[in-house]
This record gives structure tokens, C-alpha cells and sequence, in this order.
């Protein structure tokens, strides 16, 4: 396993390693969890040369948010990759040439909701280094968690809309024993936050258990989890069911593929999770 810092180096490893076989790259911001474990294993899986990118994107925290207190764990993280048999690990110090960068990609409707709601310029930030990462790597496979449902919508919107020539994987969440999703800032809950924050997946899982039971009915389906967060003392910053990949509101639960998506702040984390609502 080699790990490089600039993407000069990183374009000359991989002229070297192309021969190989399909190359997958595992984006990352490191504080490497259960979650990206398995997105490394599948990437070794399905590819001859796999790329852990890590790098901290500024661009995708807002100015209150935690980019300077968000966990670096390198050497952890290393460890972690070569034992997994990565090939090379990217970790730039910076990837924006001067500062920060003058040309920017930018979404819309999909990123107005949910989490885009309440962070503004969040997306944007996340395609345009999503995007500086697939022409810096050109990957023939790029791997995401579905914990973050809405980035990967987004990311597939992009390879379509810029017609990229790159396949998107979305891996299953990786969840605690008691359903709480992983995730790095999990590491910044007190004993007692952590026990409350299962709450979230509780709440979301109870929407898909009474939609496999026949509720169809988003406004009562929603209506049932809030009162279950609120008996457990959380204030969700929001709870919805939406298409899957339009991201638009749905009314009523049909045979289209549908989620329920909730973010909470318990403690100094804020936490989202989501699950697929399935009628049988
Ligand atoms: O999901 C993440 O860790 C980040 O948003 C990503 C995709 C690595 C872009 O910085």
C-alpha cells in the first residue's frame, strides 16, 4: 500500500497500477468507521486497484459547523486501510490550488431539502470535491454509504447531468447492535447521549413497520414517530418520507421507492439516518 499527497503523484501511481484492473475509489474524510470498512471491502471486491481518498473538505462545512474539531485519526486510519489490502491511499493536504477555489459545481432542487435545508452550499461543496476526486483518480467505480441517502442522490445526479463515465455504488447503512447508524461524529456523544440517539433509528424503522402493516398515510405515519422521539426527548431537526430519488414529498406511500429520512442534534452531534419503506 503506498499513500500519496498530491494528485501529481497520485496520477503517476495509478499509470502504474491501471494494468491492474478497474480501479475503485472510496471517497472519505477518514475517522474510518464499520461504514467505510465495508465500502473498502466491496471495493476490494469488485476492483483490481482500490483508492481510500482522505481529506477534511472545507468547502463542505458551513462557518458554525465542526471542520476544525471533525476527528483525524491518520495513523488509525492507515492501519486500517492496509489491513484491508487497499492499494493507495490519497491524502492531500489540500485540493483546492489556491485557497479556495473560483469554479465551483453546483445542485439545486435536490439539495433545497432535508439536510440542504438547514446547510446551505453543503452539496456543493460535496460535488465539487466529489468531482475534483473523479478526474484526479478516474475511477471506474466510486463507492457511498446510504446513510447519506441525499449526497449519494446527488452524486448520481451529477455522473448523469455530466454525463460521467462513472458507476456509482450505494452501500447498505452499517448500523450498532441497537440500530444506531455509524458514523465519526458518533465518537462526540456522551455514554448517555449515545444511548438515546438508537431513538433515531427506533423512529424511522417503526415508519417502515407500519407501512408493511398497511399504513399508507404519510401525515399519520409521521405523526406516530414524533410522538415516539418525543417520549425519548429528542427534538428531530426534521422527519419526512420522500422519494428515493427525486427527494420529492410524498403524500401517500405507493409502490414507488420511497424513504423515511430524519436528522437530530443530540448533544454536539447531529446524526441522520434513513430507511427504505417497503409495502409487503
Ligand atoms: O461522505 C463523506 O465522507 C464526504 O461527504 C465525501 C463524499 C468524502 C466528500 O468529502
Amino acid at each position: 500500500m503506498i499513500v500519496v499527497r498530491t494528485p501529481h503523484k497520485l496520477r503517476g501511481a495509478l499509470a502504474r497500477l491501471r494494468g491492474a484492473g478497474r480501479i475503485a475509489l472510496v471517497p472519505t474524510m477518514g475517522c474510518l468507521h464499520e461504514g467505510h470498512t465495508s465500502l473498502i471491502r466491496k471495493a476490494r471486491d469488485l476492483a483490481g486497484v482500490v483508492v481510500v481518498s482522505i481529506y477534511v473538505n472545507p468547502l463542505q462545512f458551513g462557518p458554525d459547523e465542526d471542520l476544525n474539531a471533525y476527528p483525524r485519526t491518520f495513523e488509525a486510519d492507515r492501519t486500517v486501510c492496509k489491513a484491508l489490502g487497499v492499494d493507495v491511499i490519497f491524502h492531500p493536504e489540500n485540493l483546492y490550488a489556491s485557497g479556495l477555489p473560483n469554479i465551483t459545481l453546483k445542485t439545486s432542487e435536490l439539495s433545497n431539502v432535508l439536510c440542504g435545508a438547514t446547510r446551505p452550499g453543503h452539496f456543493d461543496g460535496v460535488v465539487t470535491v466529489v468531482n475534483i476526486l473523479f478526474n484526479i483518480v478516474q475511477p471506474d467505480i466510486a463507492l457511498f454509504g446510504e446513510k447519506d441517502w441525499q449526497q449519494l442522490a446527488i452524486i448520481r445526479r451529477m455522473v448523469t447531468d455530466l454525463h460521467m463515465s462513472v458507476e456509482i455504488l450505494g452501500c447498505k447503512t452499517v448500523r450498532e447492535p441497537d440500530g444506531l447508524a455509524t458514523s465519526s461524529r458518533n465518537r462526540y456523544l456522551s455514554a448517555e447521549e449515545r444511548k438515546r440517539a438508537a431513538a433515531l433509528y427506533v423512529s424511522i424503522q417503526e415508519i417502515a413497520e407500519n407501512t408493511r402493516k398497511g399504513k399508507r398515510d404519510c401525515k399519520e405515519l409521521l405523526e406516530n414517530a414524533r410522538n415516539s422521539l418525543k417520549m425519548k426527548q429528542i427534538d428531530p431537526e426534521y422527519i419526512e418520507i420522500r422519494d428515493a430519488s427525486t427527494l420529492t414529498e410524498t403524500i401517500r406511500i405507493t409502490d414507488l421507492p420511497t424513504r423515511a429520512f430524519i436528522a437530530a442534534t443530540i448533544g454536539r452531534a447531529r446524526l441522520i439516518d434513513n430507511v427504505a419503506l417497503e409495502m409487503t
